[in-house]
């Protein structure tokens, strides 16, 4: 006879008010990329429930979420399929590992369907819990492929200013957010950077195509220099999101591919955000038009319903570490996790049952497009971009001469707080405001979108004027 006792589950959200929610959560929750002391003041927006793109908060506010919580709720909130398969997961089996020569059904079956969603060449994954445990998977799989090769000495990993990998050791050294590095001692030894190809900042003068081949010929300056027989992989995000949603000039990444294959390079392609149907394709390096050895692949897997990170193993690796590699040392307790793995068939059939990479493709991608650049006719508006249901609007304080406002006014924190009081969730790198909110959009909910981000740009038009900074 089983000895399981049955709890009884709260429903604690209805228990306490926002007040008390906020007291307990400055007393012992420390928050992720968050000044503590100022939040304990402030005070936690508390989250209680969603459906479809919307949030519910404990005041009963309902809130527009553009970000899909942080770039990952593909499928929408509220979707029966994936908290069915988690459930029958849990029941049948909750737990059990890969290390000790096993496997559990669900991770195999993931395998199986990722190596049929992503581009050809991948058809191995090594399964991780998060996207940043994948870029260190990246890091010790890259390096070990160069040792088993008999050239030890391609230790080198190049990647790109105000790129994100990721907040672990050898995810935030592969990023290249200068904040970051300057805590703990980051980066890591032999990873080294390139500026980012972000035309509106640093191209005024040439044109996006041009700027985008010279963006590109910084990798293969950054490989002379470091010698090219010591270089292991370049890595990028096909989109930078957390960055800003900067979306590189079309040759951009042709051009990167290029010089990778002339020396031998690997290219790894970071899918955490643009993998699962962001940009309109499957997969960010399939819009792009490059053929990566290696894609990181996180949030978008399981619409993080659950948490789920692992890298795409291509061929060219594969083979090397399967047929000479010998034990690879490396691995994490919910590497292939059965629950995870069963949410993440669950959500890739959702998927593909409701159209929503095509839809995004001929559909709300050109509309969202459309509606994104009509935006420039407004005072604020410097530039807008958009991938596929990603999206940038780059607040100027002169537009004719693409010129920013001080950093330190922080326009863009002035357009969120905008964006917060009117029921939306949009992002500000700076002052560039961002939004990539779930592939189950429709035209409909796009237009009320777009009422909400135009209402916003006014209250922040006006703030700013009647502030003098315009
Ligand atoms: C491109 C990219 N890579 C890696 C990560 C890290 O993923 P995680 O937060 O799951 O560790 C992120 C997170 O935003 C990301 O945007």
């Amino acid at each position: 006879m089983q000895d399981n006792i049955v709890i009884q589950a709260p429903a604690v959200a209805q228990k306490r008010t926002t007040r008390e929610w906020q007291q307990a959560d400055a007393a012992h929750f420390l928050h992720p990329f968050t000044d503590f002391g100022a939040l304990a003041k402030k005070g936690s927006r508390i989250i209680t429930q969603a459906d479809n793109i919307y949030l519910q908060d404990s005041e009963g506010h309902r809130i527009l979420d553009a970000m899909s919580g942080l770039w990952c709720v593909n499928v929408g909130y509220g979707q029966q399929a994936l908290v069915d398969a988690a459930t029958r997961q849990m029941k049948q089996l909750p737990f059990y590992n890969a290390f000790f020569q096993t496997a559990t059904p669900p991770a195999i079956e993931l395998a199986e369907l990722l190596a049929q969603v992503t581009p050809p060449q991948f058809q191995h994954v090594f399964f991780t819990g998060s996207g940043s445990e994948g870029n260190d998977t990246v890091v010790r799989m890259v390096r070990r492929y160069w040792d088993v090769l008999g050239q030890p000495e391609r230790q080198v990993i190049i990647s790109r200013k105000n790129g994100y990998h990721g907040s672990t050791m050898a995810g935030a050294s592969l990023g290249g957010m200068s904040g970051m590095h300057a805590q703990g001692g980051l980066p890591i030894p032999n990873i080294v950077h390139i500026d980012q190809p972000y035309w509106y900042q640093n191209g005024q003068g040439m044109s996006r195509e041009e700027f985008g081949k010279v963006a590109a010929s910084w990798l293969e300056a950054k490989i002379l220099e470091v010698g090219p027989e010591k270089v292991a992989a370049f890595i990028g995000e096909p989109v930078q999101g957390a960055g800003g949603v900067i979306v590189p000039p079309e040759t951009y990444w042709p051009e990167i591919q290029r010089i990778c294959d002339k020396y031998n390079i690997l290219l790894v392609s970071d899918e955490v955000i643009c993998g699962f149907g962001r940009t309109g394709r499957w997969f960010g390096c399939e819009t792009m038009g490059t053929k990566p050895d290696l894609m990181t692949i996180a949030k978008g897997i399981t619409s993080g319903y659950i948490p789920l990170g692992g890298v795409m193993v291509g061929n060219r690796v594969a083979k090397v570490l399967i047929e000479q590699g010998g034990e690879f040392e490396h691995g994490f307790t919910y590497s292939g996790h059965p629950v995870a793995a069963a949410v993440a068939v669950a959500n890739i059939k959702l998927i593909q049952q409701l159209g929503l990479v095509e839809r995004v493709h001929n559909d709300t991608g050109p509309y969202l497009a459309e509606q994104f650049a009509s935006l420039r006719e407004h005072p604020l508006v410097g530039e807008t971009q958009t991938c596929g249901l990603m999206g940038a609007v780059m607040l100027v304080k002169d537009k004719a001469k693409a010129q920013p406002f001080d950093g330190d006014l922080g326009v863009g924190m002035l357009c969120r707080g905008h964006c917060f009081g009117n029921g939306l969730i949009m992002r500000a790198v700076g002052d560039r405001m961002i939004i990539a909110p779930p592939l189950v959009m429709t035209r409909a909910q796009i237009d009320e979108m777009m009422a909400l981000i135009r209402r916003c740009l006014d209250l922040t038009l006006a703030d700013v004027r009647a502030k003098g900074w315009m």
